[in-house]
């Protein structure tokens, strides 16, 4: 499974990509609206620090709108991909951009059929949102194991990417289901790498080393 940062904040990105567990990034406008600079600026950056996809949203509400937002977006570097929002306009776009060879992710997924539709209108990645679901009381997960199999079904090549991940949970049960991908922000890829038995587990090994270190 891969990783993604959710984030558009840099330094971020560098860390994560210095570790070598930076396959891409996703940005949307929030995460976007909380860093200083110009998106396209911002986007730019990131894609220089990590080769992976990076998608960037686009914010009209019609196809044609989007269209044109998504063909400037993929103008900004090789490796962004459009995102674009799950609506009927947005399938639309979602055609005519991979008709033109450009990747789409198609955000706010909340239910496995419209994660078909976006896989049927050549949408590269599907992005549903588990976090949002569990903040209504809805399993996420569920989601993602239903998408799993329906793509599965159809021998569908479009990409699962888990979003609105909140814990390591999220991360565990995307890989145990067969995501393709996770996206997370980069305070739930730090803990990832925790456990508090390798914490004692190292200082005990420190403490024990001491004893003996001048024999
Ligand atoms: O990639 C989408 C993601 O950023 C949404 O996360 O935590 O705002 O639901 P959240």
């Amino acid at each position: 499974m891969k990783f993604f940062l959710d984030t558009a904040n840099v330094p971020e990105i560098r860390e994560a990509a210095a570790l070598g567990l930076c396959d891409g990034v996703t940005t949307n406008p929030s995460l976007l609206a909380r860093e200083d600079g110009d998106p396209r600026e911002i986007v730019r950056e990131i894609a220089k620090i990590c080769d992976g996809p990076i998608s960037a949203e686009v914010v009209g509400m019609t196809a044609e709108e989007m269209v044109r937002e998504g063909l400037e977006w993929a103008k900004v570097a090789d490796n962004v991909v459009v995102k674009i929002p799950m609506t009927t306009e947005g399938l639309k776009a979602i055609r005519t951009l991979s008709e033109q060879g450009i990747a789409t992710n198609t955000t706010l997924i909340f239910q496995p059929v419209q994660a078909l539709m976006a896989a049927k209108s050549g949408a590269s990645m599907v992005s549903p949102f588990v976090g949002r679901l569990d903040d209504i009381q809805a399993p996420g997960m569920e989601l993602i194991e239903t998408i799993r199999q329906i793509f599965e079904n159809y021998d569908i090549a479009t990409e699962i990417l888990v979003a609105s991940i909140r814990s390591p949970m999220h991360v565990l049960d995307a890989a145990r289901i067969g995501a393709d991908i996770a996206t997370m922000p980069f305070s739930v890829l730090e803990t990832l790498a925790r456990h508090p038995l390798t914490d004692i587990g190292i200082e005990r090994f420190l403490a024990d080393w001491e004893k003996v270190k001048n024999r």
